[in-house]
Order: structure tokens, then C-alpha cells, then sequence
């Protein structure tokens, strides 16, 4: 893979024709994280974040099943680094799970990968990478993920995993 310089854009987009191929993204991502590496997953129902989720933890290491957290707002894994997978989707109130602790301090020692992160729009750190997918209305399989990466580890993770 072709290498950026520190010079390139921190952002841009890839498609995806398959689950599988949106796994393997994640895993790139989660294989190449750092202690403090933050996804944020914007995207409709059904667009493949909890897919992404899955290939970073299989990129991690992770040996339990990851799945979209239905019950609980935020899922642990234990692997080469914690993952802490959250799903925003039921959230009604932000500050009152912020409050309870849905976002904490050992998250800046594990990975977070943050489902419907726009739930949480104004309260995620601001280092991080947003990934929103987006469907293509005539082709079922395809996924485009266009990539926003702010602060330097985040831009320097995307372009190294994410461009191609
Ligand atoms: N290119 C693709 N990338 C990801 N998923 C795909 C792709 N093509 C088809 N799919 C299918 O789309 C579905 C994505 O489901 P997934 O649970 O990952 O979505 P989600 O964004 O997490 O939805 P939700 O908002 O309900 O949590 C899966 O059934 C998957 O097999
Ligand atoms: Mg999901």
C-alpha cells in the first residue's frame, strides 16, 4: 500500500460491495489503533455499522461476539486493546448517560467505536474518526464510507488504513 504524506487530506471515501469487504475495513482499523483511537459511526439503519464494529474487533483481537448492544447503551471486549463498542441509537437523553458514565476515561486507553455517534453530537472528543456509510439505492451489496479524521493519529490512522 502506498504510503501518505503527513501533507494529504484527512478525508475521503472508499466503497464497499459486501459485508465481508466492510469487516475487513474494520479490521484494517482495528488492527492499526492505538489506545485512544475513536470511531464514530454515523449512518441509516442497516448501513453496516455494527459490520464495522465486527471487523474491528476481529482487527483487535477480540474473541467475543460483538453485536449491535440492544439492552445496554455500551458493550466491553477484551482483546489487544479494550473495546468499547456503543450504540447511541436509544438514546434519549445524552446527559443523563454521560452522567452515567457512557463515555469515561478508560476509553482513552482502549478503542471506541461509537454507533449513531450523532446521538452524541457536542460531547464526543474532538479527536477522532467519523465514518458515516451510505447506502446506494441501486445496489444493495455497495456501501460508500466517506471518512472525516481530526487530530493527527486519527488522520495519520486513515490514511495509512483507508486509503487505497
Ligand atoms: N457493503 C456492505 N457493508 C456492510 N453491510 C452490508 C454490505 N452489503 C450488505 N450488507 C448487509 O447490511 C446489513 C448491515 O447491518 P448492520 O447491523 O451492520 O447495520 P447497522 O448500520 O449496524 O444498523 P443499525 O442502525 O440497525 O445498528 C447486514 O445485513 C449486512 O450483511
Ligand atoms: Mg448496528
Amino acid at each position: 500500500m502506498e504510503r501518505s504524506t503527513a501533507t494529504a487530506p484527512a478525508s475521503g471515501r472508499l466503497t464497499t460491495n459486501s459485508a465481508a469487504e466492510t469487516r475487513d475495513v474494520g479490521a484494517r482499523l482495528g488492527a492499526a489503533a492505538a489506545p485512544g483511537t475513536l470511531l464514530a459511526l454515523v449512518g441509516p439503519l442497516g448501513a453496516g455499522k455494527t459490520q464495522l464494529a465486527k471487523g474491528v474487533a476481529d482487527g483487535l483481537d477480540v474473541t467475543t461476539v460483538v453485536n449491535s448492544p440492544t439492552f445496554v447503551l455500551m458493550n466491553e471486549h477484551a482483546g489487544r486493546l479494550r473495546l468499547f463498542h456503543v450504540d447511541a441509537y436509544r438514546l434519549d437523553d445524552p446527559e443523563e448517560a454521560l452522567e452515567a458514565g457512557l463515555l469515561d476515561e478508560r476509553q482513552g486507553e482502549g478503542v471506541s467505536v461509537i454507533e449513531w455517534a450523532e446521538r452524541l453530537d457536542g460531547w464526543l472528543p474532538l479527536d477522532r474518526l467519523d465514518l458515516r456509510l451510505e447506502m446506494d439505492p441501486s445496489d444493495p451489496e455497495r456501501r460508500t464510507l466517506h471518512w472525516t479524521a481530526h487530530g493527527e493519529p486519527h488522520a495519520r490512522l486513515a490514511r495509512e488504513e483507508l486509503e487505497r
